[in-house]
């Protein structure tokens, strides 16, 4: 089947990054959310990213015109009746089960028969969502990364269930977005967050036991390993609260230690010290350029 129309769940952080690389391959794009206050957040992200590339368009090929015309295919609805057409759904919506299989539930009567859905989440199995649906053959994990504009990896995920022809279109389409995407299968936390999650986690261990202070433990991984962020700065960027959520489904799955959230995350999200997006995590982001420890 060929993919020419998306739908969106969502218009976060995570859906207005999918909704706008989709926009960008050439795919008209309509991002359903709630209510308009949350569509018009995700749109100013948008544009925000948009006129980032435009500035550089030799490094990004993204021109001010292309923008626009890139602009121009993306659409918001605040009606889900508005998927109705759609070839491909790509679900962004909050992390959590039931909201999630009720949005599937709700749309599976709407969106056409033949139409893929795929979810982003980043740790609940596709298994139990796809149950939701009446389409199970058709439904597949499709994982982004944050930022999505600049992010290359896609984990394209299967189900036992899922047709292997719905499969490759996904696997295709994702690599039409100019997205790198890997193949992996229904278990939590899929390729990354399984290496990435025990990572993390241990950093905030260390810190407790002593090892070293927040900016010298980042510090020694960004450049003793040549990763682009440290682990304290990654958890503030990708948000403690979506840690601590995974941290949960995936301590649940496979009841290993390493996967337990260590106290002091729990603590930080009690306080709703989130990272980033509040203003203050491990660091302070008051001066984003120059965040220092918070304790
Ligand atoms: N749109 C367009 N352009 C953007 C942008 C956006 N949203 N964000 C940044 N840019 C541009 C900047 O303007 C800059 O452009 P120039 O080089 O032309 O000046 C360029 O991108 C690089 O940005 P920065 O200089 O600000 O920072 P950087 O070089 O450190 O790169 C980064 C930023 C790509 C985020 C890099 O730090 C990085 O790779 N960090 C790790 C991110 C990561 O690991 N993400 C995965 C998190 S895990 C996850 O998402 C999964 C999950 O399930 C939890």
């Amino acid at each position: 089947m060929t993919i020419k129309k998306v739908g969106v769940l969502g218009c976060g952080l995570m859906g207005s990054g999918i909704a706008q690389v989709c926009a960008t391959a050439g795919f008209d794009v309509t991002a359903l959310e709630a209510e308009q206050k949350f569509l018009d957040k995700g749109f100013a992200g948008i544009d925000k990213s948009l006129a980032k590339f435009a500035e550089k368009p030799e490094k990004s090929g993204i021109t001010p015109e292309k923008a626009k015309e890139i602009r121009g295919r993306l659409k918001g609805t605040l009606k889900k009746e508005d998927l109705a057409d759609c070839d491909l759904i790509i679900e962004a919506i909050i992390e959590n089960v039931e909201d999630k299989k009720k949005m599937y539930a709700a749309l599976d009567g709407i969106v056409k028969k033949d139409a893929i859905f795929a979810s982003n989440t980043s740790s609940i199995s596709i298994t139990e969502l796809m149950t939701a649906t009446q389409r199970p053959e058709r439904f597949v994990g499709l994982h982004f990364f944050n930022p999505v504009p600049l992010m290359k990896l896609v984990e394209v995920v299967r189900t036992i269930a899922t047709a292997p022809e719905v499969f490759e279109t996904v696997f295709e389409f994702a690599g039409k977005l100019g997205k790198v995407p890997v193949r992996t299968s229904d278990k939590t936390g899929f390729i990354v967050n399984r290496l990435l999650v025990p990572y993390l986690l241990d950093a905030i261990r260390a810190y407790e036991e002593g090892v070293g202070s927040i900016a010298d433990i980042d510090q020694a991984m960004k450049l003793g390993c040549g990763y682009p962020m440290g682990p304290f700065t990654l958890l503030d960027f990708v948000g403690l609260d979506t840690t601590y959520y995974i941290t949960h489904v995936m301590f649940e799955e496979f009841k290993e230690a390493r996967f337990a959230s260590p106290p002091l995350l729990k603590r930080l999200v009690m306080a709703g010290w989130y990272g980033k997006k509040t203003g203050k995590g491990f660091y302070d982001w008051k001066d984003p350029a120059n965040p220092a420890a918070s304790f």
